[in-house]
C-alpha cells in the first residue's frame, strides 16, 4: 500500500520541485492515493485483467483497496475478509470476482450482458493449462494448414513486401514524418497520391493470387467488418473451437478467438477504437506516416493471443486462491441469486445461503456514456448469443436527458432493493460512480440506505492530457 512520503515524492515528480505538502498532495477532498496514478500500466492489467479489451473497467487496485483487510488514514475498518462473500450487480469483465480470488473472498457477479458475464467466467475458470495448451497447438496447426492451403498467406506475403519496399522508398522513417510535421511536405496530398499509385500494384496482386476481398453479404456486422480472407478463416477456427469437449477450455477458446477477431476488423489504424468504414485496400496511415493494408489473416493476432493468455493464466494461477467466483447472467434489478446459483454450483448456493453475502463492490454504469452490448458487436454476431440492450441501466442510447437520469436512480434503485434481501445484516456497500448529477443521494434513499461515507478519488488521463482529470467517488453505503 502507498505511504505518504511515497505519494508526496511521486507529486513532486509528476509537477516539478514545487512544494508540495501531504495536505496539497491529498488535495482538499480528493484522496490522491486512490489515483493509482503511480502504477505501471503493467500493473493495472496484471495477470487475467487482460485477457479481452473491454471498456468501462475500474483498476484492480481500486478493488482490492476496499476488499482487503488494510486500514490507513482513510479506510479505518476492514470490511471484508477472507472466507466472505461479496457481490457485484455490474460485474461487467469481472475485475471485482479476480481480485476476490487473490485475497481469498468467494465473489457472485451478475451482468446483463451474455458476453461480459462469459468473459468474466472465463478470468476465474480453474484451468488446466496443459490442456490448454494442447488444444491451442492443435488449432494454430490446423489453422496454419487451412492458411497455407488457401492463397491468402501467399497474397498477404507478397503484398506485405512490396510495401516495405515502397515504404522505404517513399516513406522513409523518422524523415517523412520530420518533414510532414515541419510541414515541408503536403501530407495528405502525398498521402493520397502514393495510395493510388499502391493500388494499382494491389489490385494486380488481388487478381493474380485469385482472392475475393469483400464478402458478398455484408448486412450484419461480421458481412461488413472482416475481408472475405479473415471471414473464411474466422469461420474455420470457430468450427474447431466447436468441436471441443472440454467446456472450461471451449469457453477460453471461444474469448481468445473473439480477441483475435476484434485486431483482425477492416478497418484503418485511426479508426480501430471508433469505427467509420470499412478499408478493403492499402491506404495511408497518419498514425505511422506510412502505407498501412488491413488484415488478410488472423494468424499472427491468434498466434500472439493465445501465447498471452497462457501466460496470464499462468500468472494469475500463482495468486489464486480455493474459493469459489461464479458471473450469472442476468438483470440485477430482478434476478433471483440464489435460485439461480442453486442451478449452477449447489455447493456455493448453499454458502451464500448459509452465510449470506457481506457486501457489494461495483461499478454501475454511468449515465448515457457506453454501450455495453454494441462494444462487442462482433462477438454476438459470430457466437450467437442473446443481446439484451434494453435491459442495460443507463444505456447509451437514452443518452443523458433528464428522463435518462430519472430511469437511472430507478434502476440503480431497483437494483440494490432487489439484492439487499441476499446481504447479511450490517451489510456493507461500495459504488463507484461519477456522479455529476447528483443522483445517488436519491438512490440510497430509494433503497432505505444512508451514504455512510464518500471516497473522492482523481482520475488522471494522462494519455489523453486533453481530456484532463475528473473525479469519480466511491459511495460507501449501509442499511437504514
Ligand atoms: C461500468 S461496467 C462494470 C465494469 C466492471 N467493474 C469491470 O471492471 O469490468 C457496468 C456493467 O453493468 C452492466 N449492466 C447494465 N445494466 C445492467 C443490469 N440491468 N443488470 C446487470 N448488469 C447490467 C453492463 O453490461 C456493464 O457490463
Amino acid at each position: 500500500m502507498v505511504n505518504k512520503d511515497d505519494l508526496v515524492r511521486y507529486y513532486k515528480s509528476y509537477y516539478g520541485e514545487r512544494e508540495v505538502s501531504w495536505k496539497d498532495a491529498l488535495g482538499e477532498d480528493l484522496n490522491w492515493a486512490l489515483s493509482f496514478d503511480y502504477l505501471k500500466e503493467s500493473d493495472t492489467t496484471k495477470h487475467v485483467h487482460r485477457l479481452h479489451p473491454y471498456k468501462g473497467k475500474f483498476i484492480p487496485q481500486l478493488v482490492e483497496y476496499f476488499l482487503d483487510d488494510h486500514t490507513d488514514e482513510f479506510k479505518r475498518e476492514a470490511f471484508f475478509r477472507r472466507g466472505d462473500i461479496v457481490l457485484d450487480p455490474f460485474c461487467g469483465s469481472g475485475t471485482t470476482l479476480v481480485q476476490a480470488k487473490e485475497l481469498g473472498i468467494h465473489a457472485i457477479g451478475v451482468d446483463i450482458s451474455a458476453f461480459n458475464t462469459l468473459i468474466s467466467n472465463v478470468k476465474v475458470s480453474s484451468v488446466h493449462l496443459a490442456d490448454l495448451h494442447f488444444h491451442v497447438l492443435e488449432i494454430t496447426k490446423a489453422l496454419k494448414k487451412f492458411v497455407y492451403d488457401s492463397q491468402h498467406l501467399r497474397f498477404e506475403t507478397a503484398l506485405t513486401e512490396y510495401l516495405n519496399e515502397y515504404n522505404t522508398k517513399y516513406f522513409p522513417s523518422p524523415e517523412f514524418k520530420i518533414q510532414a510535421r515541419n510541414k515541408e511536405i503536403n501530407e495528405q496530398e502525398y498521402g493520397e497520391q502514393h495510395e493510388h499509385i499502391v493500388a494499382a500494384r494491389y489490385n494486380q496482386l488481388v487478381a493474380e493470387f485469385g482472392i475475393t476481398i469483400r464478402q458478398t453479404n455484408q448486412e450484419r456486422f461480421l458481412g461488413k467488418w472482416y475481408l472475405q480472407p479473415v471471414r473464411e478463416e474466422i469461420d474455420f477456427v470457430f468450427e474447431q473451437i466447436k468441436a471441443v469437449e472440454n467446456v472450461h477450455i471451449k469457453k477460453i477458446l471461444t474469448v481468445m478467438l473473439s480477441r483475435t477477431i476484434r485486431s483482425c476488423r477492416a478497418t484503418t489504424h485511426a479508426d480501430l477504437a471508433t469505427l467509420v468504414e470499412p478499408v478493403a485496400a492499402p491506404y495511408y496511415c497518419a498514425k505511422h506516416g506510412k502505407i498501412c493494408k488491413p488484415l488478410f489473416s488472423i494468424v499472427s493476432w491468434w498466434e500472439r493471443y493465445s501465447k498471452d493468455t497462457i501466460q496470464r493464466f499462468s500468472d494469475f494461477a500463482k495468486l489464486s486462491t480455493d474459493t469459489m467466483q461464479v458471473c450469472l447472467n442476468g438483470n440485477s434489478e430482478t434476478i433471483d441469486i440464489v435460485s439461480l446459483l442453486e442451478k449452477r454450483d449447489p455447493e456455493f448456493a448453499n454458502l451464500a445461503k448459509q452465510q449470506k453475502v457481506r457486501g457489494i463492490f461495483s461499478s454501475p454504469p454511468y449515465v448515457g456514456l457506453i454501450d455495453y452490448h454494441e462494444q462487442h458487436a462482433y462477438a454476438y454476431d459470430l457466437f450467437g448469443f442473446e443481446r439484451k440492450d434494453d435491459q442495460e441501466i443507463g444505456s447509451m442510447a437514452k443518452k443523458q436527458s433528464k428522463k435518462a437520469q430519472q430511469d437511472y436512480v430507478q434502476g440503480i434503485s431497483n437494483v440494490l432493493n432487489n439484492t439487499k434481501r441476499f446481504l447479511a445484516d450490517n451489510y456493507d456497500i461500495f459504488l463507484v460512480a461519477n456522479d455529476k448529477n447528483n443522483l445517488y443521494p436519491d438512490i440510497a434513499a430509494n433503497a432505505g440506505m444512508t451514504i455512510a461515507n464518500q471516497y473522492k478519488r482523481p482520475v488522471l488521463n494522462r494519455t489523453e492530457k486533453d481530456k484532463g482529470a475528473y473525479s469519480e467517488t466511491i459511495f460507501h453505503l449501509k442499511g437504514r
